[in-house]
């Protein structure tokens, strides 16, 4: 039987996320691209005309879109009445402010926005959503929707593309308690919506700072663990994470370098439990059948040359998780120390956002209008 498919519009369809989730969303087993939104500039022009030179993949771009009409995003009511949920992923002059007001916009108009955006994910009855660890929090959309005073519209965000390089790592060994957490990102040029053609001068370079991004590194973490109390997602309270965000000549894929203490040194798993915990964390029960979701969440190497960001990002599809050269700190400042690797603009953006569509779908909150 055939089940009649969701339309999904993508707000910032002309973007680097933009790009990839129409790349996800072409064969979708239960969405399909009714509408496709972005800035003034693009809007009124077909798909191609409006990216032009622009696409940013390197797989061509899909057939469907390249005589679809782009629409102004800000045309809220025209956009979200071609179809049943948004995805969005945009940068706007106004910043988060102006972001925040397009999003509840559309959901106001009873339209569920799935966003790659920071500008809600602050918001204690926003799901910020890695669902493999924390799908349980979609629970707050219902306090979320007396907030915007909606029947069915709310907005479910991703969090940071950095942290999916570390905090599945950590989560199954949070059990154990722990206390500090050190860790340095390596990120790719996508993750600023650029390929090497637009920032030639990423070539060769590294850039010391990526604006935001050590805040968003330490702080969303504690979301993600964070327990639900009246309605509301209350943040964990520890660990503490301090952070470095190095922007680094590769095309996709962040990479990261963490350093953990646990809270008591003679409690603390050994190399061996902890590989065998990161192989075996599922995630919650249930949830490995959704269409994106990788059969294996986290693959351990035990070859110290790997996780490399060219042999290993794409690892199922982009949404795996990689990790690797596990091992205790010979100077003894902290317990262990290893490498994680995900995909920034897959795991880290449109494909997580798919990933989490597909949940609130399989959950009830998202349906046809
Ligand atoms: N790249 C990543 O790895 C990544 C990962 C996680 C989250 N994110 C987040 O996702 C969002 C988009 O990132 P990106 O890398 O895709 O950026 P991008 O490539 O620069 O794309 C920006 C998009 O925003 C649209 N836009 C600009 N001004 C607008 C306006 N006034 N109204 C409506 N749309 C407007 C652009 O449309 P025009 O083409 O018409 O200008 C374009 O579609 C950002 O919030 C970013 O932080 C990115």
């Amino acid at each position: 039987m055939s089940i009649q498919k969701i339309n999904a519009g993508i707000i910032g369809a002309t973007g680097m996320v933009g790009h990839r989730f129409i790349t996800l969303l072409a064969e979708h087993p239960y969405f399909n691209i009714s509408v496709l939104a972005a800035s003034p500039r693009s809007a009124g022009k077909t798909f191609t005309e409006a990216v032009g030179e622009r696409w940013k993949l390197s797989v061509p771009m899909p057939e469907l879109v390249k005589d679809m009409i782009v629409y102004d995003a800000s045309d809220v009511e025209k956009v979200s009445g071609m179809c049943d949920f948004v995805f969005c992923a945009v940068e706007m002059p106004g910043g988060k402010k102006e972001i925040k007001e397009l999003e509840e916009a559309y959901a106001r108009t009873e339209t569920p926005v799935i966003s790659n955006n920071s500008a809600c994910r602050n918001f204690p009855d926003v799901p910020m959503l890695i669902p493999e660890i924390n799908g349980s929090h979609i629970n707050v959309i219902e306090t979320q929707r007396k907030r915007l005073g909606t029947k069915t519209g709310f907005v479910a965000v991703k969090p940071n593309c950095s942290i999916q390089s570390y905090v599945p790592m950590l989560t199954p060994l949070l059990k154990y308690g722990i206390k500090e957490v050190v860790v340095s990102t390596y990120q790719a040029i996508s993750g600023s919506g650029k390929t090497f053609k637009e920032w030639p001068e990423m070539i060769d370079n590294v850039i010391p700072y990526i604006g935001g991004e050590e805040e968003k590194s330490e702080k969303e973490p504690l979301k993600i663990w964070g327990n639900i109390n009246n309605g509301l997602i209350e943040n964990a309270q520890s660990p503490v994470i301090t952070s470095q965000c190095i922007r680094i000549p590769v095309t996709d894929g962040h990479l990261a370098t963490v350093f953990v203490n646990f809270e008591d040194k003679n409690n603390k798993p050994s190399k061996e439990e902890i590989i065998k915990l990161w192989k075996e964390y599922k995630g919650e029960p249930g949830f490995i059948d959704l269409p994106s979701a990788p059969k294996q969440f986290i693959y351990y190497f035990e070859d110290d040359s790997r996780p490399q960001t060219g042999l290993d990002r794409d690892l199922e599809n982009g949404m795996a998780i990689s990790a690797g050269r596990l091992r205790e700190d010979p100077a003894g400042l902290f317990d262990y120390k290893f490498i994680g690797l995900s995909h920034n603009t897959l795991r880290g953006a449109a494909g997580g956002g798919v990933l989490s569509a597909e949940l609130l779908y399989r959950k009830g909150y998202i349906v046809k209008k």
